[in-house]
């Protein structure tokens, strides 16, 4: 029998395990932290990572990019590396709210080894934390963020060669990253990128996709003009034949980030494509709206519920109205609570109901089996359909 099926040999040391062993001196041993491999893991899983802005580009009165460098007065020496199409969690308090948000990193990933990220946010006019951002960030301000996060990355054991980005509005941030690490050499990929935009002046990042373009061969962009006719962009929206037209021979992967109403349409027209599963990738970021909207939802559900939660050692109750997740509820009353992709993929937010039955679109249930049996939800995409009592388990209560 092998070592590794017989336990009964780790308590028969060899003589010279035994002789090390005796020889040892006795002093404590290191602390775990100070072994290289775990020093190398905190490097690219912090915690929280301290930033301060140090640049901010206005594109248009409702997007800026905000550029960050680590706050080493609050012991961030570095940025943790991450991979194009990954996104950071930022924290905020706006009044009393204690708000988080995910934002895909605009930046390449070379650059964050140089000390810079760059996250690049449109204004959303329904949107808390996209308002206060623009309207309140200044050059100087500290920012606390997450490590990078997110599975909107290429993989070439799971991805074709080539990706076939499709892009809406600010959705083309993971796509500038992938393209500079592209032409940085960090991503052996082809990218050919679909834009959508309203009108050509609504384009984002047209010069720097011209200059990745004609820096390297490996990556086309063609933007697709909705509200206007011009020479040299295509018109009207992207279809499965807009997608074939630009689409190479063989296998290739659709990436899409994008705002809700795309995915709405593009989904129907990449259904008549036939590709494989694993070949279609979306970035879903943001709260689930309008549970009613589905036909599984039940009837007669009442407007509003009392919420329970129990973290950190209390209890407090407040309103959850039906129609909106029990994350949004928890942060719009000011409560900490956990969260990072706030789509129902990354499991942060993951908390044991106690009791009451709750809603969660089939659409963005991501729970495991087991999550299922012992009575687990992700609060960014369950909806009350009673009163609620919910604990959040402390491992997930960190930040
Ligand atoms: S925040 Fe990611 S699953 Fe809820």
């Amino acid at each position: 029998m092998g070592l590794l099926l017989n336990p009964l040999k780790f308590t028969k040391l060899s003589k010279n395990r035994q002789e090390k062993i005796d020889a040892a001196e006795a002093k404590p041993v290191k602390q775990l932290g100070d072994y290289l491999p775990n020093r190398i893991a905190k490097a690219l899983h912090p915690e929280v990572q301290h930033v301060v802005i140090s640049e901010i580009v206005e594109h248009s009165p409702d997007v800026k990019s905000f550029f960050f460098a680590p706050d080493k007065e609050l012991g961030t020496e570095s940025l943790a590396y991450f991979s194009a199409g990954q996104y950071l969690t930022i924290r905020l308090n706006v009044g009393k709210a204690k708000i988080s948000r995910p934002y895909s990193l605009s930046s390449s990933p070379k650059e964050s080894t140089e000390g810079k990220y760059t996250l690049t946010i449109k204004r959303d006019k329904d949107g808390l934390a996209s308002n206060y951002v623009l309207d309140n960030w200044k050059v100087g301000d500290k920012v606390t963020v997450s490590a990078p996060e997110g599975v909107f990355t290429y993989e070439p054991l799971r991805d074709a060669s080539t990706v076939i980005g499709l892009a809406g509005g600010s959705g083309i941030t993971p796509f500038l990253s992938l393209a500079k690490a592209i032409a940085d050499g960090d991503e052996d990929a082809n990218l050919v990128l679909l834009y959508g935009s309203r009108t050509a002046d609504d384009i984002l990042f047209k010069a720097e996709f011209d200059a990745l373009e004609q820096k390297c061969d490996k990556i086309k962009v063609v933007h697709v003009l909705s509200g206007e006719e011009k020479e040299g962009f295509e018109h009207g929206f992207i279809t499965a034949d807009l997608i074939k037209k630009y689409a190479p021979e063989g296998e290739y992967s659709i990436f899409i980030c994008g705002p809700q109403v795309m995915y709405d349409f593009v989904d129907k027209e990449i259904a008549t494509l036939g590709l494989r599963r694993k070949f279609v990738r979306h970035e879903v970021f943001g709260e689930y709206r309008n549970p009613a909207r589905n036909e599984d939802y039940p009837k007669d559900v009442a407007d509003e519920f009392s919420l329970t939660v129990k973290i950190r050692g209390e209890e407090t109750t407040i309103k959850c109205s039906a129609n909106e997740t029990i994350l949004n509820a928890l942060e719009h009353a000011g409560v900490n609570a956990p969260a990072r992709c706030r789509s129902g993929i990354c499991g942060y937010c993951h908390s044991r109901l106690v009791s009451g039955e709750v809603y969660v679109p089939k659409s963005v249930d991501g729970r495991r089996m087991a999550d299922l049996d012992y009575g687990y939800i992700h609060p960014c995409c369950t909806f009350p359909i009673s009163d609620l009592v919910i604990d959040v388990p402390p491992e997930t209560t960190r930040i």
